[in-house]
């Protein structure tokens, strides 16, 4: 009817695990990458012969490590765990429905279609790009922990990662741990974009979800 105000169906999508991940995830990149590229660059200098500042550095990314492991984990455990928003199954496009949607959001980021299509969940454009961004998660654990077990030969840490040093040069190793920083950088800079593009353009109440876990999803397009 014109003028009736529009109906919003609230939706629950994004539980209590996913959200925490999200931005314990976030705080622990942050302090990751800082912390790293001043193991890699010392760029400060000691302001007197008692400051320990790799020590402090290094002691940072270590715990900054342990916690977005343990972010990662419960992450995977949720994707068996939790919702369909967030189970396994969305991450890969396979299905006939899957694959319609990541045509159509490419349609539309081409400005092939006005509106972004119907998404209650991730759309599976972006689903893909965070499994992707997962499976550099997982290198950067195993990798950290190939770099830490160098120096602490632990059985854990050579579960954690040690083993992979048996496989690659530490050298090369300690290198693409270093390198793959860059494209998460680069992933945040496009994530942050599309996220405020399909917030708007959407009106689903999408930036809000990923605080308080619901969408506002008005009807199917
Ligand atoms: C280091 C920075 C960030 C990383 C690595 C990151 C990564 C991710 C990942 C992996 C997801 C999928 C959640 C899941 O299913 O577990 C996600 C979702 C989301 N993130 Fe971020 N994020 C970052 C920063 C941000 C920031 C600063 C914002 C807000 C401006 C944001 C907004 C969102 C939103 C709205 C979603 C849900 C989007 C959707 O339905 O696909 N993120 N993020
Ligand atoms: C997003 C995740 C991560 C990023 C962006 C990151 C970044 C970096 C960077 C830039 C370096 C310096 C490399 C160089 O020498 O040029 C580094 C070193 C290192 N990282 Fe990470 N890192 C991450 C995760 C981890 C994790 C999970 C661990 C496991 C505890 C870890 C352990 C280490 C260790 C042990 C070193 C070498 C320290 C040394 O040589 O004294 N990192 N990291």
């Amino acid at each position: 009817m014109a003028g009736a105000a529009e109906v919003r169906r609230r939706i629950y999508v994004w539980e209590f695990p996913v959200r925490l991940s999200h931005w314990v995830n976030v705080l622990a990149i942050t302090v990751l990458s800082v912390t790293g590229l001043y193991i890699g660059t010392p760029f400060l200098y000691p302001v007197s012969d008692t400051a320990f500042t790799m020590g402090w550095m290094r002691f940072l990314h270590l715990t900054a490590g342990y916690l977005f492991l343990m972010m990662v984990a419960l992450r995977v455990y949720w994707s068996f765990a939790g919702n369909k928003y967030s189970n396994w199954r969305v991450f890969v496009p396979r299905s006939k429905s899957q694959v319609r949607d990541l045509k159509e959001v490419t349609n539309y980021y081409l400005f092939k279609r006005s509106t972004p299509p119907y998404d209650e969940g991730h759309t599976a454009c972006a689903a893909f790009a965070y499994f992707l961004l997962f499976l550099i998660f997982l290198f950067q654990i195993f990798s950290g922990f190939a770099l830490f077990n160098n120096n602490s030969h632990t059985a854990v840490h050579f579960i954690l990662g040690g083993w992979l040093a048996r496989l690659i040069n530490i050298k090369t190793i300690r290198f693409w741990h270093h390198m793959l920083m860059y494209p998460i950088w680069a992933f945040v800079i496009v994530h942050i974009y599309l996220s405020l593009l399909m917030d708007s353009s959407g009106k689903n109440g999408l930036l809000g979800s990923i605080f308080g876990g619901y969408k506002f999803m008005a009807g199917r397009g």
